[in-house]
Order: C-alpha cells, then sequence, then structure tokens
C-alpha cells in the first residue's frame, strides 16, 4: 500500500534541529475526495523562517503546532485530481509541508499557484529566483532600499539565495555593491560571476577594516539578512540619511541572542530602517516574477542551487542555514 512520509513537530528545538524536533512518520496515502487533488512533493524549499516557525513566539504566522507536519513551501506535481482546476501532471508551488505528498482542496488560506512551462527556467527556479527568495530580493530593495545609481549598498548573507539575487539588482540600478559572506569561496563567486563590486569574508579578523575599504564613500543601503555584530559594522558605516531594510536577521534564529544592533547609529545618522515581510506584496508576484524572468533571460541574474537528495535528509538540511553550508538557494530534491 503506497504510503506518506512526513515530518511531524515533536518538541520546539532549543538551537539547531535535533531527531527529537522533527520526527519521521509513515501513514497511508490520502483518499481523493470530490474537489480535491493529490501532489507528490518534488522538491521543498529550505528557509530560515523554518526555525522562526518551529518556535512558540509571535510571529507573522501562527507557529507550528507539536504534532503537526512541518511546515514547508514546495514544488509538486498532481498524480490524481477530482479538483476541476488541476489535472494530473501540473506543477504547483506552495505550502506543500515537509511530506512526500500534498493533498489539495484549492480552498487553502496560500493557495497553490500552477507554474508555466517556461524554456529557459527549471523546476527549482520557481523556488529561488523566481520564487519567494527572489521576490523578497526584488521587493525588500526596490521598494524599501530605493537604490539609486550611484549610492553603495551592502548585503549580508550575500551568497545566499537572497543575498545573490539582492546584489545583482542592485548592480542593475548602478549601485556600489559590496557583499559580506561566510568564506573565500562564496566571496570569489558574487565577484567574479555575479559582478558585484567587492565582497568581504566575515570570518577573516580584519573583516572590519576590509568593509571599511570596501565602502569608501559609506553605506548609503544596509540589506539586512543578518543582524548583530555584522548589522552593527554596517551601521557603524551608514550614511546619514541611508536605509536599513530590514529583511531577517539569521544571526539569532537558533539563540536566544535576538540579534539586533545598537540603535545609536539609527538616530545619530537619522537612518529609515523598515521591516518587511515577503507576504505583504503577494498582490505584486506576477509583475515582479516577470521581471525577475525577463533579467534572467537577458543573463542579467545568475543563480546557483545547493541540492541536498533525499527526504529524509531535511531535518540535516534546514541546519545547513545556520552552518553557512549553502551556496545559494538551499533545495531537498525527493
Ligand atoms: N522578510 C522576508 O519576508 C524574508 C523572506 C525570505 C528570507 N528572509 C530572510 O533573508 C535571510 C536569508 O534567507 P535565505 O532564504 O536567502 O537564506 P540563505 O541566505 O540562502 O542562507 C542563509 C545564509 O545565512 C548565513 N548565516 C547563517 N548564520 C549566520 C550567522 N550567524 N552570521 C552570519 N551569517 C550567517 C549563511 O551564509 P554565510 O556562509 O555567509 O555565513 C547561510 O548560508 C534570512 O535572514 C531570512 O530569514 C526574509
Amino acid at each position: 500500500m503506497p504510503t506518506n512520509r512526513q515530518f511531524i513537530l515533536s518538541s520546539r528545538p532549543k538551537d539547531l534541529v535535533t531527531p527529537e524536533v522533527l520526527k519521521l512518520t509513515e501513514s497511508p496515502l490520502p483518499t481523493v475526495a470530490e474537489g480535491q487533488a493529490l501532489a507528490r512533493v518534488k522538491y521543498l524549499s529550505m528557509d530560515p523562517t523554518m526555525r522562526i516557525w518551529m518556535a512558540d513566539i509571535p510571529q507573522y504566522m501562527p507557529p507550528v503546532g507539536l504534532g503537526e507536519v512541518m511546515r514547508a513551501f514546495g514544488l509538486a506535481e498532481v498524480v490524481e485530481s477530482r479538483h476541476p482546476d488541476y489535472k494530473k501532471g501540473d506543477k504547483l508551488m506552495g505550502l506543500t509541508g515537509l511530506q512526500e505528498y500534498a493533498l489539495i482542496s484549492g480552498k487553502e488560506a496560500r493557495g497553490f499557484q500552477k507554474l508555466p512551462s517556461i524554456p529557459f527556467l527549471s523546476d527549482v527556479n520557481f523556488l529561488g529566483t523566481l520564487g519567494i527568495t527572489g521576490l523578497t530580493a526584488y521587493f525588500g530593495l526596490l521598494e524599501i532600499g530605493k537604490p539609486q545609481s550611484g549610492e553603495t549598498l551592502v548585503v549580508s548573507a550575500a551568497a545566499g539565495a537572497t543575498g545573490s539575487i539582492v546584489g545583482q539588482i542592485g548592480k542593475i540600478q548602478g549601485c556600489r555593491v559590496v557583499g559580506i559572506a561566510g568564506s573565500d569561496e562564496k566571496c570569489k563567486w558574487i565577484q567574479d560571476e555575479l559582478g558585484f563590486d567587492a565582497a568581504v569574508n566575515y570570518k577573516h579578523p580584519d573583516w572590519k577594516a576590509k568593509l571599511s575599504a570596501a565602502t569608501p564613500n559609506g553605506i548609503d543601503i544596509d540589506f539586512e539578512n543578518v543582524g548583530g555584530e555584522i548589522m552593527q559594522a554596517v551601521l557603524d558605516r551608514m550614511n546619514l540619511h541611508g536605509r536599513v531594510v530590514l529583511c531577517g536577521l539569521i544571526s539569532g534564529y537558533t539563540k536566544q541572542d535576538p540579534a539586533l544592533a545598537s540603535f545609536g547609529q539609527v538616530l545619530i545618522k537619522r537612518l529609515r530602517v523598515e521591516g518587511f515581510i515577503i507576504l505583504d506584496y503577494a498582490s505584486k508576484y506576477m509583475d515582479a516574477a516577470k521581471q525577475l524572468g525577463m533579467w534572467k533571460m537577458m543573463g542579467k541574474l545568475k543563480d546557483k542551487q545547493t541540492i541536498v537528495k533525499g527526504f529524509e535528509k531535511a531535518p540535516e538540511a534546514i541546519n545547513m542555514l545556520f552552518q553557512g553550508a549553502n551556496t545559494g538557494k538551499l533545495i531537498v530534491e525527493l
């Protein structure tokens, strides 16, 4: 009898995800009722926010309940349908959950989107450059950062899924772009292949001096993905009336430490700091995806995926995000 393997949230993590936190279970495949479709998950998107969803703290969506299937974005292919809008073979993207099969009714709070077939795009692009992380880069930088040609943009976690796209959009807008990342190899990739003007490895002891040298005219826009010491070093070099796009604070997600920087510089430099959640821009996704797709087709956006093979490796893959073990978009292939 065919079964569905699922990761269930069994306890709340203290730091990284351990086997006690996500338990692998197996149950019979659900029967497809009238108005439903069953989709087999092909790819799961690994997102730092999954660690936030596991915690019982106030957040932008309800935390995942203990005993529930872990929430996750994924790309799935319809294998059986009794739903008027979906047919066998359709590819869908949405909150599939951390499981092998998703039962879809079309009435989900956050609906599934049918993916178009576009020759120069592969399935994994819909989870990265044209998916949540690409859209996050697009709206965060353009709507909050409001980059102007000639300005200096600094992006942290710059070789990750979001940061690598932010930097390239910054270049399209005519900015001087400096990335901060956790290895020399990552720094080389964003500079040599993605066209960043400079890259700083924050694991080098003299990285703050290197950041200063890379930003001789100060910093106008901070696209902040990390928080803590990295954010502080960037704030220290911000120009008057600079903009801080508060996208993420990943250095604090696995700790009690909230990863904030001191707000003294915000006051002194009259900075504008604005947090955002990509769901705020849902009504404008289509137009943004078209622009991102166009840039990708023109070769102005390059991307990379780190692909972990095997559903059972998903918990380890989530931890990779906090260990800097990915370059570009981290995906689990089933
Ligand atoms: N606001 C929103 O709606 C929204 C949507 C999507 C993502 N985000 C945020 O955007 C950020 C990036 O997410 P992503 O999905 O694109 O992940 P990602 O950048 O592909 O992966 C995370 C990267 O963060 C870096 N990192 C992890 N722990 C760190 C630490 N303690 N100090 C410095 N760097 C650290 C690692 O790279 P290194 O090797 O460079 O350390 C790691 O590869 C996260 O903060 C995430 O929460 C926000």
